[in-house]
C-alpha cells in the first residue's frame, strides 16, 4: 500500500495525452493505495487566467475526475486553494530552492522564452508542486514525462530539508508509464500534445465529439511511406498513432503492427479514431451525468477537509523543524 499523490492543472478540458499518460493510471493506482488527486489551481494562475473560465474549469475537471473512474469514498478529490498549507508550504520550499536550479527547469525556459515580463510565478512553479507533493508524505507520483524534471527537483528539495533541519518528508517516486508517457501532437508528432496548442487539429479533448476525433485522426501527420511500423525517430507520427492504439484497446505494439501489415493508413487511422471514441465515450457519458450535480461540491468539501488534516502535520512538522512561530 503507497500513498499516491498527483494533480491536474484546470486549464481548459484535459486532453488524450493527460488522460492517457497520466489520469488512467490515477484510476488504476487506486486498487490497494491510499490516493490523493488535486484540482492546482494555484498553478494554473502561474500565466493569467480569466477569471470566469477557471471557475468553470474547475468544475469541469472535479467532473472529469469523478468520470475518469476515481471513487470519493476510497479516494481524496479536493482543490489546491482550498487547503492553504500548499501556498505555505511552497513558500517554505522557494527558500529551499536556488535560482539557478529553477532558471534550469526546461518548462520554465520554454514558457518565458520571448516574454517581456515573465510571472514570477512561473520561476517558483516547481517549489509549489514539490509542497504539493511533500505535503501528503507521498511515496509515489503517477505522471508524464514531461513533469520528470519537477520531480527530480521535488527529491532533491526534500533530501536538502531533511539533511539540514531533520527527517520531515518521504521522498517520492515518480511513476512515469511505459508507454503514453509521451503523446504528441497530432499535427506536429515532435512535440508534445498540449492543451494550449493554437492549432485545433493538434489535440483531442476528451469531451470532443464522435466527429472531431474521427477528423483530427484522419488528419494526423504521417510520412510518406505507408508502412505501419513503430520508429519514433523516423515516424514520430505513426508511431504517436500506434501508441494511442495500444493504450485505447490493450493490444501490443507488436500486435498491432503485424495485424496492420500491408493496409493503408486509411484504415489504420479509421481504427485508432474508432478506438480512441471507444475509449473516451464512457467517460463522457459518466461526465454529462455529474457535471452540475450538487454532489461535487460535497465531494470537494469533505476532500479538502481530509487533505487538511494530513497537510497541517507536515506543515506544523516543517515549521517547527525551521523554527518558525510558536511551533515549539
Ligand atoms: P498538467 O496539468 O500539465 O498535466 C497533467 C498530467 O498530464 C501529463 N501530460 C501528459 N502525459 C502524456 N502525454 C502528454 N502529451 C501529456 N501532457 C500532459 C502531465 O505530465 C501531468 O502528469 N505540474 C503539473 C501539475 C501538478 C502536479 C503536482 C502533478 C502540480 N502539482 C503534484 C503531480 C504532483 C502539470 O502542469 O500537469
Amino acid at each position: 500500500m503507497s500513498r499516491i499523490f498527483s494533480g491536474v492543472q484546470p486549464t481548459s478540458i484535459p486532453t488524450l495525452g493527460n488522460y492517457l499518460g497520466a489520469m488512467r493510471n490515477f484510476a488504476a493506482l487506486q486498487e490497494g493505495n491510499e490516493c490523493i488527486y488535486c484540482i492546482v489551481d494555484e498553478h494554473a494562475i502561474t500565466v493569467p487566467q480569466d477569471p470566469a473560465e477557471i471557475q468553470k474549469n474547475i468544475h469541469n475537471l472535479a467532473a472529469l475526475y469523478l468520470a475518469i473512474g476515481i471513487d470519493p469514498k476510497r479516494s481524496i478529490l479536493f482543490i489546491q486553494s482550498e487547503v492553504p498549507c500548499h501556498a505555505q508550504l511552497g513558500w517554505i520550499m522557494q527558500c529551499t530552492s536556488t535560482m539557478g536550479e529553477l532558471e534550469r527547469m526546461t518548462q520554465f525556459k520554454d514558457k518565458s522564452k520571448g516574454k517581456q515580463a515573465i510571472p514570477a510565478g512561473l520561476l517558483t512553479y516547481p517549489p509549489l508542486m514539490a509542497a504539493d507533493i511533500l505535503l501528503y508524505q507521498t511515496e509515489l507520483v503517477p505522471v508524464g514525462a514531461d513533469q520528470k524534471q519537477h520531480m527530480e527537483l521535488t527529491r532533491d528539495l526534500a533530501e536538502r530539508f531533511n539533511k539540514k533541519y531533520g527527517e520531515v518528508f518521504t521522498l517520492p517516486e515518480p511513476y512515469i508509464p511505459p508507454v503514453g508517457a509521451r503523446i504528441m501532437s497530432l499535427a506536429e508528432p515532435t512535440k508534445k500534445m498540449s492543451k494550449s496548442d493554437s492549432n485545433r487539429k493538434a489535440t483531442i479533448f476528451t469531451l470532443d465529439s464522435e466527429k472531431d476525433i474521427i477528423k483530427k485522426i484522419k488528419a494526423a501527420t504521417t510520412d510518406t511511406e505507408a508502412s505501419i511500423r513503430y520508429d519514433r525517430e523516423s515516424k514520430p507520427g505513426v508511431s504517436n498513432l500506434l501508441d494511442i492504439f495500444s493504450l485505447c484497446t490493450g493490444r501490443s505494439i507488436d500486435e498491432l503492427t503485424t495485424a496492420y501489415e500491408g493496409k493503408g493508413y486509411g484504415a489504420f487511422k479509421a481504427d485508432v479514431a474508432e478506438a480512441v471514441v471507444a475509449t473516451l465515450k464512457p467517460i463522457q457519458e459518466r461526465y454529462q451525468q455529474l457535471i452540475g450535480s450538487p454532489e461535487l461540491d460535497q465531494i470537494l468539501d469533505e476532500g479538502a477537509e481530509k487533505a487538511y488534516e494530513i497537510a497541517k502535520k507536515t506543515l506544523k512538522a516543517a515549521e517547527k523543524a525551521l523554527g518558525i512561530g510558536r511551533a515549539n
